[in-house]
């Protein structure tokens, strides 16, 4: 997903803008490029694939300066090329752009008043810098426009100027020549503003900076801000607004690989931490405050979400309903947001499920549900996300950050959210509540013995020599089995699908041989014989079983090929060890395939755009 840097300040500008394109990397890229005012010329440099490459095919001088832009783009408007590659300038190479988002009208941008304009690219964005342009040219007298110098109000309005065109999402970063700052604006995409000593970053996420300041400014949603080296300006609505720093707790070393090879094994063995921190944040001596007391009031909940987040809402939905017998509802946000959904906003509470907070389709499912009339609320891992800006009220899962593309510890701190607003929600005597709040209390140290004690590899290495796979599981570990599916093909591409284990014989049994193996989830629940029935007819075709069932559960021996072993916990709180194993499953076989587990092909960390 693309993802924008900028800096002003006194110092040379290239090397802290390579460094922050660097740690943004996470997010998915496939082409790069940076832009340095040098004594008032404009030098550009882009590339196509890796920041390496951008840093390697640099010239050795000519980029020297105290302000510049850069860009990391995912390509969504023409194919990653050099010329599509960010910034874009306009036709006098004078004002460059880097952009996150999409113009949804640029093409009639193009044939309306940019109708006399040569465009380079096939980007949407292209348009940006040549409507800055036009709008510059406009406010500016002739005795102005030839002077060279520009100044923080002449570019700021035209910049606004040229943003009354645009229909769709942008963060942008907007350097002009002859103006020694730059210009920002937001709209549906994130962008942040990191403040230094006599020196300020923006950038579409707080890692990106987080070396340089922990001092940051979440900008809101249609900001339009002006930085020169000792001065910021912020504006919303035509007026100047004040926004407040927050002072980031995340350190460098939270945000780096901690001595592990990939950064999912390392969220994965954070798990333990990420659960007994997320508690935390929300149980005091027994008692649940998650600062949303209007959720009491709710008739019913809607649930929407989308990939791994998607999931957690499944199992959020089988939590909800067994604890506090709510009835859930839960949407894929893409398909919700077109839907012609039938709701009483009045009586549902809406809640959008989203690690990153920046999922778009997420956030256009949150807006419609507020369109209903729905209270919303937002369950999100990052701090001043779009989301968190957009619901009514936000639950933060405190996973840490999470660079991984595949979402680990953000999937197991959201189901816990989800035993919290059950049992929150819940109306059960005392003591069952108070059994259930001990169970919950055990699940870093469950989450902890399975990374201990299970010996994941031989399995991974079983895996990793099939193509395809099944994973079945049953209730509240159906939703436990789609993940596992999800986790194993996002990062080792072996094809697996999670089904639920009732449902294979009704057309799936045709693809089962000996060359597909199935992960059977196999927990101690009420319909244990049942999903023990389905195992056998699975065995029966011929199929190789590797269950995942607990300690102490002797008989499963008897039916499958080989069990994963997890410890022993009431069966609506299994999904947590279950989680665990699926997760180093998926690991270990993408290690053992030597696949390129942190930024898996085609895959990008937020996927900002529908
Ligand atoms: C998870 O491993 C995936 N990378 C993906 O499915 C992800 O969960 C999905 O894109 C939603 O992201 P979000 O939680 O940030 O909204």
């Amino acid at each position: 997903m693309c993802g924008i840097v900028g800096y002003v300040g006194e110092r040379e500008a290239l090397p802290i803008i390579l460094k922050a394109l660097k740690r943004i990397e996470y997010r998915g890229y496939d082409s790069c490029g940076v832009l340095v005012q040098n004594q008032g010329e404009m030098m550009g440099h882009k590339e196509v694939g890796a920041i390496d490459c951008l840093v390697s095919s640099l010239p050795e001088s000519g980029y020297e300066g105290k302000i510049a832009i850069g860009h990391s783009r995912w390509a969504t408007h023409g194919a990653p090329t050099v010329t599509n590659a960010h910034p874009h300038l306009d036709c006098n190479g004078e004002i460059a752009v880097v952009h996150n988002g999409i113009i949804e009208n640029y093409q009639s941008i193009k044939e309306g008043v940019l109708c006399d304009c040569i465009f380079k690219s096939e980007t949407d964005t292209e348009v940006i810098p040549h409507l800055i342009n036009i709008c510059l040219k406009r406010k500016l007298s002739p005795t102005e426009l030839h002077s060279g110098e520009l100044n923080a109000l002449q570019v700021k309005e035209a910049v606004k100027e040229a943003l009354s065109y645009l229909r769709g999402s942008y963060a942008i970063l907007v350097a002009v020549k002859g103006f020694d700052g730059l210009v920002a604006a937001r709209k549906e995409s994130p962008l942040i503003l990191g403040v230094g000593d006599r020196e300020f970053f923006l950038a579409s996420d707080v890692p990106a900076v987080l070396d340089q300041t922990n001092r940051i400014i979440f900008l809101e949603e249609e900001d339009l801000v002006v930085v020169e080296k000792d001065s910021i300006y912020i504006e919303n609505g035509g007026s100047e607004v004040k926004r407040e720093e927050s002072l980031i707790e995340w350190t460098i070393e939270d945000a780096e690989k901690g001595g592990y090879e990939h950064f999912m094994l390392k969220e994965i063995h954070e798990e333990p931490k990420a659960i007994r921190d997320t508690l935390m944040g929300y149980l005091t001596e027994g008692r649940i405050n998650l600062g949303l007391d209007f959720i009491v009031d709710a008739e019913s909940i809607l649930l929407v979400a989308c990939g791994t987040s998607y999931y957690a809402a499944l199992c959020g939905k089988y939590i909800i309903e067994n604890l506090a017998k709510i009835p859930v509802r839960i949407e894929v946000a893409s398909e919700f947001n077109y839907s012609d959904f039938v709701l009483d906003g009045s009586k549902v509470v809406a809640m959008a499920i989203t690690q990153s907070g920046e999922t778009a389709d997420t956030l256009t499912a949150l807006k419609k549900a507020k369109g209903y009339g729905c209270k919303t609320v937002a369950i999100t891992n990052v701090l001043g996300s779009s989301a968190t800006r957009l619901a009514d009220e936000t639950i933060y899962s405190r996973a840490g950050p999470e660079i991984g593309v595949a979402a680990t510890k953000s999937f197991i701190t959201q189901l816990i959210i989800f035993y919290l607003l059950g049992l929150f929600l819940s109306k059960m005597p005392a003591s069952v509540f108070a059994e259930h709040i001990n169970e919950l209390k055990r699940m870093p140290q469950i989450a902890q013995r399975v990374l201990d004690e299970v010996n994941i590899q031989k399995h991974a290495r079983y895996l990793s020599k099939y193509e395809h796979t099944f994973f079945v599981g049953r209730g509240v570990n159906l939703p436990i089995s789609l993940e596992g599916a999800l986790k194993l093909k996002e990062i080792s591409y072996i094809h697996a699908e999670g089904y639920a284990a009732g449902e294979l014989k009704h057309g799936p049994f045709a693809l089962l041989t000996e060359d597909t193996p199935v992960i059977a989830i196999l927990t101690r629940d009420d319909i244990y014989e049942k999903t023990l029935g389905n195992v056998k007819e699975i065995k029966a075709r011929g199929s190789p079983v590797i269950a995942i069932a607990e300690e102490g559960d002797e008989e499963v021996e008897k039916y499958v090929d080989d069990v994963i072993r997890v410890p022993r916990t009431s069966a609506l709180f299994s999904p947590i060890p279950n989680t665990v194993a699926l997760h180093l499953l998926a690991y270990w076989t993408a290690k053992e395939r030597g696949c390129e587990i942190d930024k898996p092909r085609n895959l990008a960390k937020s996927v900002t755009v529908e």
